[in-house]
């Protein structure tokens, strides 16, 4: 199948690990040219290393950036396009909400503001900044990694479960008004990945509950009708799919890769 992706440009945000890392290789390998983001420098570096020695036909651009905050994803964006002239797809991945507090009592209204301000704000914020010229040059693809929780809540991840919910809503309203331009807005779910963010998750909820990562780890595998955590790879397929012309017909939709774990039919 030719996924048409060679020579597209494709800005990823949160990229220099974990999934987004791993939808930059996937690009790479399909024949993309690439903008890579992480706000640690030393991390965004040795990501950029792999990239450049595994793909050495592709060209790479790596910027330290927070697209938590505006300025960076603005400077993120210029340079993107100093460099190549047009972004074609970009991926929203970051940081979600932190795992530290999530008893709603204890959330005061600053709290849930900084929370919007993180990775809601950031995903919209860049969709902004990119949609006008991918309507412009009448093709584009927006791809959010997004999280089960905005589906089914779960009560250790109420505040990523509030934003994600928000950012599916966000996707399909985005995917109506932009449908006739042919820029297509889609998004994935993840389930429980294996990742950093996934073992930090492990060790704070290990502290938090006086047992070990493994025994969390554990309990989650039981959940999963797979029976199993998902690795990175499995979410990036989709994303590349998702990112290609063979997805031409697709808008709106939030799809989850999550071992079966969302309970709900649809
Ligand atoms: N893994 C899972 O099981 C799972 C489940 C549900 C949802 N998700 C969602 O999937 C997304 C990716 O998760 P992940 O597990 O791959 O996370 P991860 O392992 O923590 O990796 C995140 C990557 O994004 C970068 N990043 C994070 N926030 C950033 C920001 N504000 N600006 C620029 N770069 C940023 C990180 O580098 P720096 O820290 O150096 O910036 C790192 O490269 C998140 O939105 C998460 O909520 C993941």
């Amino acid at each position: 199948m030719d996924l048409g992706l060679k020579n597209k440009v494709a800005l990823v945000t949160g990229s220099s690990a974990g999934i987004g890392f791993t939808i930059a290789e996937k690009l790479a390998e399909e024949g993309c040219n690439l903008i890579i983001c992480g706000r640690n420098s030393q991390q965004l570096q040795e990501a950029y290393q792999s990239l450049i020695q595994t793909y050495p036909s592709q060209q790479v651009l790596s910027l330290s950036a927070d697209v938590h905050q505006a300025e960076d994803s603005e400077r993120l964006v210029q340079e993107s396009l100093k460099k190549y002239g047009r972004i074609d797809i970009l991926v929203n991945n970051s940081e979600g909400a932190n795992f530290t507090e999530n008893l709603i009592e204890n959330l005061s209204d600053e709290d849930w503001l900084t929370v919007f301000q993180g990775k809601l704000m950031g995903y919209i914020r860049l969709t902004n900044l990119v949609l006008p010229r991918m309507k412009q040059q009448q093709w584009g693809r927006i791809i959010n990694i997004i999280g089960t929780s905005g589906k089914e809540p779960s009560p250790r991840l109420v505040k990523s479960g509030v934003v994600n919910a928000a950012l599916m809503n966000f996707t399909k309203s985005v995917a109506r008004q932009s449908a006739t331009s042919c820029v297509l807005i889609n998004s994935i779910n993840p389930g429980i990945i294996d990742t950093p963010r996934h073992r930090e998750y492990l060790q704070i909820y290990a502290e938090k509950e006086g047992t070990t990562p493994d025994i969390i780890r554990q309990e989650i595998i039981k959940s999963i009708p797979m029976n199993r955590i998902g690795r990175s790879e499995e979410l990036a397929n989709l994303a590349v799919f998702l990112a290609s012309e063979c997805a031409s017909y697709m808008t709106g939709i939030t799809i989850p890769v999550d071992g079966g774990i969302s309970a709900s039919a649809f």
